[in-house]
């Protein structure tokens, strides 16, 4: 399986990142390809402070390092370093129809609510799918919210290959059912950035409990039955826990007698368990970011490398000559 997927060093990743996209990088290494890099060309499309993509860019890769992502078993870099996948871009941007962009979520919106979109706003999806193209990759691990855009990929890739030959590999989006739209504290959107209803995975203890508990929930009392099957704390409490402590926690929200407050504090205790390893390896990481420089370097190499070959073949298919070295 040649694995790829990104993540956007926007700000600190939340829980939605985390179980929609970064556990299935974690699950998925040590395959014949496990690319995984650090978005930070498509972050400039709504960050325009460098210090602070910088920062962010520093903590995506010790956050990705620290909850469990092996240098030896997977590639970590940042998308920047493999300038390559910029040439592909505009390869790839002569052949996108302006319908498979103009119909993309996040060009639409800015549209429908009357903001101005920048052109690198409405390319988005053809970077992205330079990214995916440009390793050969054929599995894509994200959650739900990326679906389109790796159908997107799979029009270009396909139209590349019926003007110009068979050249690039379409590659399957890899989604966990469970996982693929994960709730926010509002109770009803996915958790995002861009509705201020995150649980970011690095946070205090202090802070992560106040979060918890400030989750929406509905209006039910206490003796009241509850369904879990409509609450976001217990979809929250199933991605951390086990099938066993799952039925037990339903159980009680069937039977009443049970306020929301317990539940808040059941998904307290399983999330401060689940990432108490990562929090020490962060902590310990901090201590030497030279080390996280050093893998995002190797990373580049080894991803441009193959980087290369593939814009090589994309850059004969269509006529231009090969670069001189
Ligand atoms: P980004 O940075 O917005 O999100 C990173 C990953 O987290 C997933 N995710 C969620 N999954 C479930 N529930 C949620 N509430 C939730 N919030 C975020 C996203 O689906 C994603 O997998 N365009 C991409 C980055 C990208 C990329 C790529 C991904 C650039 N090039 C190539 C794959 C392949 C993005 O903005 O993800």
């Amino acid at each position: 399986m040649k694995v790829l997927s990104g993540i956007q060093p926007t700000g600190r990743f939340h829980w939605g990142n985390y179980f929609g996209a970064i556990r299935q990088y974690i699950a998925l290494q040590g395959n014949e390809q496990s690319f995984y890099f650090i978005a930070d060309l498509h972050a400039l499309t709504t960050l325009r402070n460098p210090a602070e993509l910088r920062q962010n860019v520093s903590d995506a890769a010790m956050d990705l390092l620290a909850l469990g992502l092996e240098p030896e078993r997977s590639t970590l870099f940042r998308q920047s370093d493999v300038p390559e996948v910029t040439e592909l871009t505009w390869l790839l941007m002569t052949i996108t129809q302006m319908h498979l962009l103009e119909k993309c979520h996040a060009y639409k919106d800015k549209k429908a609510n009357g903001i101005a979109a920048d052109a690198g706003l409405f390319t988005y999806p053809v970077l992205m799918a330079a990214d995916i193209l440009i390793y050969d990759s054929d599995t894509v691990p994200v959650g739900a919210d990326q679906i389109q855009h790796i159908e997107v990929t799979r029009d270009v890739a396909q139209r590349f290959n019926s003007l110009y030959g068979e050249t690039l590999l379409l590659p399957n989006a890899f989604v966990l059912d469970a996982s693929a739209k994960v709730p926010g504290t509002d109770g009803d959107r996915k958790m995002s950035k861009s509705y201020n209803n995150t649980i970011p995975i690095f946070e205090s203890p202090k802070r992560l409990r106040k979060l918890i508990m400030s989750t929406k929930t509905d209006s039910k009392s206490l003796e009241d039955e509850k369904d879990p099957d409509t609450c976001a704390v217990f979809s929250l409490y199933r991605l951390f826990a086990t099938l066993e402590q799952q039925q037990e926690l339903a159980a009680r929200y069937r039977a009443g007698g049970m306020g929301y407050g317990e539940a808040k504090q059941a998904l307290y205790d399983v999330a401060m368990s689940h990432f108490a390893d990562a929090f020490d390896r962060r902590q310990k990481l901090e201590a030497s970011p030279d080390i996280v420089e050093d893998v995002l370097k190797e990373g580049a190499r080894r991803a441009r490398a193959r980087a290369q070959e593939v814009v090589e073949r994309v850059r004969s298919a269509c006529g231009l000559l090969a670069r001189p070295v």
